[in-house]
């Protein structure tokens, strides 16, 4: 499933390390990734609590630079670019879904779906509209003018699905996207990530329940900082582990 359109890589990581350095010393969250993530591609990310699935997100989301190795992003060495011109791409092209939502307090749901094209320079009426239109595809039309706080978990989370769409971004990230929702509404935000994959748009997921991964094209296992060589029957045991709650 899903190999046809899979032809073209959006993001290749290359042999990417990462060390973490603070008072408490060096943390090697990364030892050497390549993975390749394909134009429209649906890619889950697997692995035990520390395995650097986080660290490896926030480089593909180009928040972070890896210390070794090189970020390719849609052909280009993304690697070594400053900081302006890191968030230049990340505002055009990337969209992100956190586990706790990050809306924000004080903006109703609508002005938080329209963020993206404040920092994209979108006039006001045009904003509105395509935000508007953006909480209607995810079921909210009559919450705009809602506050974060008088909104049912889900409901944030498909808010800030909405707000991930609506710069039509080449790459949509979700760190463990339903972690904190039940699993009828986990369900319901995992369709619309399958939603933004039928549109074309790459989206790359952590997380630790194996019904989500099985809705991706392919499912990456992670350990140690390491993507772990495909292999179905180990795949299958580890998953039984991860799915255990933490
Ligand atoms: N800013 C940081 N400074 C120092 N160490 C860090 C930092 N961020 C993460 N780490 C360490 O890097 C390793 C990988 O962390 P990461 O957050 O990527 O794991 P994860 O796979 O996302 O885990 P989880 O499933 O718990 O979210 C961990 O050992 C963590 O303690
Ligand atoms: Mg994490």
């Amino acid at each position: 499933m899903g190999f046809e359109r899979n032809t073209k890589p959006l993001i290749e990581a290359d042999n990417i390390c990462k060390d973490y350095v603070s008072g408490a010393g060096v943390v090697s969250a990364l030892r050497g990734v390549s993975l390749a993530i394909g134009c429209g591609e649906f890619v889950a990310i697997m692995g035990p609590s520390g395995s650097g699935k986080s660290t490896l997100m926030n480089i593909f989301g180009l928040l972070d630079r890896p210390s070794k190795g090189r970020l390719i992003y849609a052909g280009r060495d993304v690697s070594d670019l400053d900081i302006n011109a890191r968030a230049a791409i990340r505002n055009a092209q990337i969209g992100f879904i956190f586990q706790s939502y990050n809306l924000l307090p004080r903006l109703t749901a609508l002005e938080n779906v329209e963020l993206p094209l404040v920092y994209a320079g979108v006039r006001r009426p045009e904003r509105m509209k395509r935000a508007r239109e953006m909480l209607d595809a995810v079921g909210l039309a009559d919450r705009q003018a809602h506050w974060p706080n008088q909104l049912s978990g889900g409901e944030q989370q498909r808010v800030s699905i909405a707000r991930s769409m609506i710069a039509n971004p080449a790459l949509v990230l979700a760190d463990e996207p339903t972690g904190a929702l039940d699993s009828k509404t986990g369900e319901a935000v995992i369709r619309l990530l399958a939603d933004l994959v039928a549109s074309g748009v790459s989206v790359v997921v952590v997380t630790h329940d194996e019904t989500v991964a099985a809705k991706a094209d392919r499912i990456v296992r992670m350990a140690d900082g390491a993507v772990l060589p495909h292999r179905p029957e180990i795949a299958r045991e580890s998953a039984t582990r991860d799915s255990t709650p933490r």
